[in-house]
């Protein structure tokens, strides 16, 4: 499809938070950057009785709570020159019908379009049904694509009904689903770090790693998104989506080239291989938690067995990974925000020294900071300078922002837009990847609502979750390696 056209963004829902604090600070800066494809138009549609003016005084506001210093008073007027409004429900099919014809008149010939769906999910299917009902999905002279936050589902049968409604509309190839981790560029460098360097890939293994960690813990509660929380709980707010996509990525096998289907092919045969979890080992693989002033937040049921913590324990059934456990942890008010990957690696086989008895020698660690702090550790042995043969172990650090420079990374919004926009989805993730994702959690949840589960457990506030997920690496002769990536 012709790429020289001009483009049009359309931002459905974009009176919601996360145009304002995600979406626009990322086209801005991507526009100061001058990476914006030339001419681009971004048309915000939602309910609220707004002009082109209002709308962008809306996203001013958003600009100088997000990042005042990057904002410059010519650079703003020039950008959002580009942007403006159109007024409509999101469920009304006429006013679909009203925007097209807008939308239309401000292009004034053929060009290309991104509809990204930034709505509540429950308008996902409407607005899917209502953009093919007018043909605004056909393209006929120019492309049309587009992206959908998350929630993707709620579960795997909603997830394929959504995939359907939007297969009926869109070719797979024009549908670009978010998952922001993807787009942090400490996730993608996963792949570079992996796959530009030669010394790690042959270590990358059952033979060298012992157990891999992949934590994602937040300081913050559910604050007001409680309603939503409620419903959803850790496991579908978290693991479904971020923590999965961190597992293809340090699972998979090499790609044959970088491109999005080559890249999500080996994704997709990660998330197949892992051993499901049944009713019957749930008590054995999983940890669930609730911090204890959870049930306490405006909007959660007062008997909410919904966890904000949870902790597995998953293998990767394959060659390369057979009997290499996966402990994956997330949960709110923890003591702190931190995303990390550790892999652990085997104890030498056999030790020379003459340490005594009772002298335990460490394991080599290689810790991936993904926030923040961004960088890399790894952890071996040293002798210890002056003595005999004491060790300790000492780490080999690199940190992005003194290897690049000072500046924060680029938020994942900007990366994601850029690529939906030049047609690159190896950052999104596609409909069998999705619902693979749900073949996984769907058992888990229903396990836990079983009478074969352990009953939630609580945590405190500012704690690492409850006792039980300290118990639950100790019973496999771990535990959990403490980050490196803490602030
Ligand atoms: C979102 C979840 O997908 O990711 C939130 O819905 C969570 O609950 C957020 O806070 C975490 O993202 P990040 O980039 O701040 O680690």
């Amino acid at each position: 499809m012709n790429n020289s056209l001009p483009t049009t963004l359309v931002i459905f829902g974009a009176s919601g938070d996360l145009t304002e604090r995600k979406l626009i600070p990322a086209l801005y800066s991507q526009f100061r950057k001058t990476r914006l494809p030339a001419g681009l138009r971004i048309v915000g549609f939602a309910r609220r009785p707004w002009n082109d003016d209002d709308f962008r005084a809306h996203l001013l506001e958003g600009m100088h709570s997000y990042e005042p210093e990057a904002y410059d008073e010519g650079t703003w007027q020039s950008f959002v020159a580009s942007v403006s409004y159109c007024q409509g429900n999101l469920d009304s099919e006429a006013d679909y019908a009203t925007l097209n014809q807008a939308l239309n008149e401000l292009e004034g010939g053929p060009a290309n379009r991104l509809y990204y769906l930034a709505t509540a999910p429950e308008y996902y299917i409407p607005a899917v049904t209502h953009l093919g009902a007018i043909h605004m999905a056909e393209e006929t002279d120019a492309w049309r694509r587009i992206v959908i936050e998350k929630p993707f589902g709620h579960d795997l049968a909603s997830a394929k009904q959504l995939n359907d409604v939007l297969h009926s509309v869109f070719r797979e190839e024009q549908v670009y689903r978010i998952d922001h981790y993807l787009g942090k560029e400490t996730a993608q460098n996963i792949l570079f770090f992996r796959f530009a360097n030669t010394i790690f890939e042959p270590l990358w293994n059952r033979n060298y790693i012992d157990n891999v960690q992949i934590t994602v813990a937040e300081s913050v509660d559910v604050g007001h998104r409680a309603g939503y929380y409620d419903e959803a709980g850790v496991l579908r707010d978290m693991f479904q989506n971020h923590l999965l996509q961190l597992l293809t990525l340090i699972g998979m096998e090499p790609p044959a080239s970088f491109n999005a289907d080559a890249v999500r092919n080996e994704k997709v045969k990660v998330l197949a291989a892992v051993r499901p979890i049944s009713r019957e080992n749930v008590a054995s693989r999983t940890v669930r938690g609730q911090y204890r002033t959870y049930r306490d937040a405006p909007g959660v049921a007062r008997a909410s067995q919904t966890p904000t913590y949870a902790a597995l324990q998953l293998y990767i059934d394959n060659w390369r990974w057979q009997g290499v456990p996966f402990y994956l942890r997330s949960g709110k008010v923890l003591p702190e925000k931190v995303s990390e990957i550790i892999i652990q690696f085997q104890r030498p086989p056999h030790l020379m020294f003459n340490f005594p008895a009772e002298r335990v020698l460490h394991s080599n660690l290689l810790s991936i900071s993904l926030q923040p702090n961004e960088g890399m550790h790894l952890r071996f042995e040293a002798k210890v300078p002056d003595s005999v043969q004491e060790t300790r172990p000492v780490d080999m650090e690199f940190y992005f922002r003194s290897s690049f420079g000072n500046g924060p990374l680029p938020d994942a919004y900007e990366r994601l837009l850029l690529d939906a926009l030049a047609g690159d989805a190896s950052l999104f993730t596609r409909s069998d990847e999705i619902e693979q994702a749900w073949r996984l959690i769907d058992p888990i949840i229903a396990a836990w609502a079983s009478p074969q589960a352990p009953p939630l457990s609580f945590y405190e506030a500012g704690t690492w979750g409850p006792a039980e997920a300290d118990a639950f690496m100790a019973r496999d002769g771990r535990q959990w390696r403490s980050t490196f990536g803490a602030a």
